[in-house]
């Protein structure tokens, strides 16, 4: 298995190109499976999960042709294009499923156009439970019949998706997506109430709407789909990657650096913006992008740590601030001056990275849902902010991402296990990292 090696303690300078958002591109691939038309996607990530998701939608009948590489030369991405002229088959195996989470993406749209759907369930996993009941409630509210058989979702509406009224009891990225794909296709009006508001959401709900669909409340917490007979092909361009922009912010943050994110979009990060700034990080828009640093970053003797102060933040639904950025912002906090408290409110288990970060120096206690991060920083007294290299591995995308931040800062040498995890959600991170003067290797076993 590969790994990365991190020598540490380099100020990041330069810039950085912003990929396609992974979180983004999965539902609109998923979303293609409602046509027998092409859709064309533009700016893809070259992402693990985006190859799973191929395999899974090949499965299904889907067609793939590249359509090459975005002329400035690989930067924004593949080009796909998707075509799923007849379903030949309906049923999404466990051994697809339970790799990625997000393949139940496909049961809203297969049953809409098949009428039928049997879809693995995915369990849990590293950071939490994560059940899928109000994927299976929402849709029953719009007339699918549905069981649980051997560990999956089986779904049937002979007949076609009716309208209703979905009223969601908690705010769910997946489910919200699900229910809008099932209701383009429905037979009369749908409307989803506390709806995920996620810029993710809106994006598939924009392409949907690209393929004739009938979407009004788009960025809203109430969507109102007006169903339609049959759904076109489209060409759409994913968005940028708001989470894959904020783990570089504070890639440069950490680093004492200055780093542009090309591409990325302030009007999506605000509330990271705010938590950043409240710790000393400036995020200005740049006509390219986003310019970040942190107080006293990009001086010739800036090190890691220097000007972070601590702060408080507890994740919540978009706007709030993105549990996605949570381990990352625990690595930025552990090297700033003074305490502060992170609190997950989405995920129940995903303080893994928090024994792997004290591995490395961090001052953390957990309470409940609850870190309280007391910072090494100036304090410390010594570069590094206070962190100093080690072997670690992580159980997720973003946990292992912020022993990455945490070894661009340490002193001294990190070897990050379990890459696989890295290589589901960032794009050449290391060249992208490389590239602004981080010491970043992958060492292929
Ligand atoms: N939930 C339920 N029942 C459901 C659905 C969700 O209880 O039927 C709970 C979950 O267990 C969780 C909360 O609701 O506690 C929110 O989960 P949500 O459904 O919003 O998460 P998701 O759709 O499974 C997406 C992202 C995650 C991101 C979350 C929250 C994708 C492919 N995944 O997951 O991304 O953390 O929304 O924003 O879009 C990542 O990229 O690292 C990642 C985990």
């Amino acid at each position: 298995m590969d790994r990365i090696r991190i020598r540490g303690g380099r100020p990041l300078h330069g810039k950085i190109a912003i990929s396609g958002a992974k979180n983004a591109a999965l539902p609109l691939m998923a979303a293609s499976l409602l046509t027998e038309e092409t859709l064309i996607l533009r700016n893809l990530p070259h992402l693990a999960d985006i190859a799973t998701m191929t395999h899974l939608l090949a499965q299904h009948g889907t067609e793939f042709s590249m359509a090459g590489e975005h002329p400035d030369g690989g930067h924004m991405g593949h080009v796909l294009k998707l075509r799923t002229g007849e379903i030949t088959s309906t049923e999404a195996p466990y051994d697809i499923v339970r790799k990625m989470r997000a393949s139940v993406l496909v049961l809203g749209p297969l049953l809409a156009r098949r009428g039928q759907a049997r879809v693995s369930l995915p369990g849990g996993c590293a950071i939490g439970t994560r059940p899928v009941d109000m994927h299976i409630c929402g849709l029953e509210t719009l007339g699918a019949e549905i069981d649980l058989d051997d560990g999956y979702i089986v779904a049937r509406a002979p007949e076609g998706l009716q309208g209703g009224v979905v009223v969601f009891s908690q705010v769910s990225v997946g489910a919200t997506e699900n229910l809008l794909m099932a209701a383009t296709l429905a037979k009369g009006d749908v409307v989803l109430e506390n709806a995920a508001r996620e810029p993710e959401v809106g994006d598939l709900a924009n392409c949907l709407n690209r393929m004739g669909a009938r979407i009004e409340g788009i960025g809203s917490d109430t969507l109102r789909i007006q169903g339609v007979d049959r759904l076109s092909g489209a060409d759409y361009t994913v968005l940028p990657d708001r989470i894959e922009a904020a783990t570089y912010a504070m890639a440069a943050a950490i680093t004492g650096g200055v780093v542009e994110l090309l591409g990325a979009r302030p009007e999506l990060m605000e509330a990271v913006a705010a938590a950043l700034s409240r710790a000393n990080v400036t995020m200005q828009p740049t006509a390219c992008g986003v310019l970040v640093g942190a107080a006293g970053a990009g001086h010739k003797d800036s090190s890691p740590g220097d000007g972070l102060v601590g702060i408080d933040v507890t994740t919540a639904p978009y706007p709030g601030f993105p549990t996605d950025l949570q381990a990352q912002l625990m690595a930025l906090m552990a090297t700033a001056t003074g305490a502060a408290t992170i609190t997950e409110t989405i995920f129940e288990n995903r303080f893994q990275h928090v024994p792997e970060l004290m591995r490395m120096g961090a001052d953390i206690t957990v309470k409940g849902a609850t870190a309280m991060v007391r910072g090494r920083g100036q304090s410390a007294g010594s570069g590094g902010g206070g962190l100093h290299g080690a072997p670690v591995m992580a159980t997720d995308l973003r946990a292992s991402v912020s022993l990455v931040l945490a070894g661009l800062a340490a002193e001294g040498e990190t070897v990050i296990n379990r890459v696989y995890h890295l290589d589901r959600g960032y794009e050449r991170l290391e060249e992208k990292l490389s590239g602004c003067g981080a010491d970043i290797v992958r060492l292929v076993d």
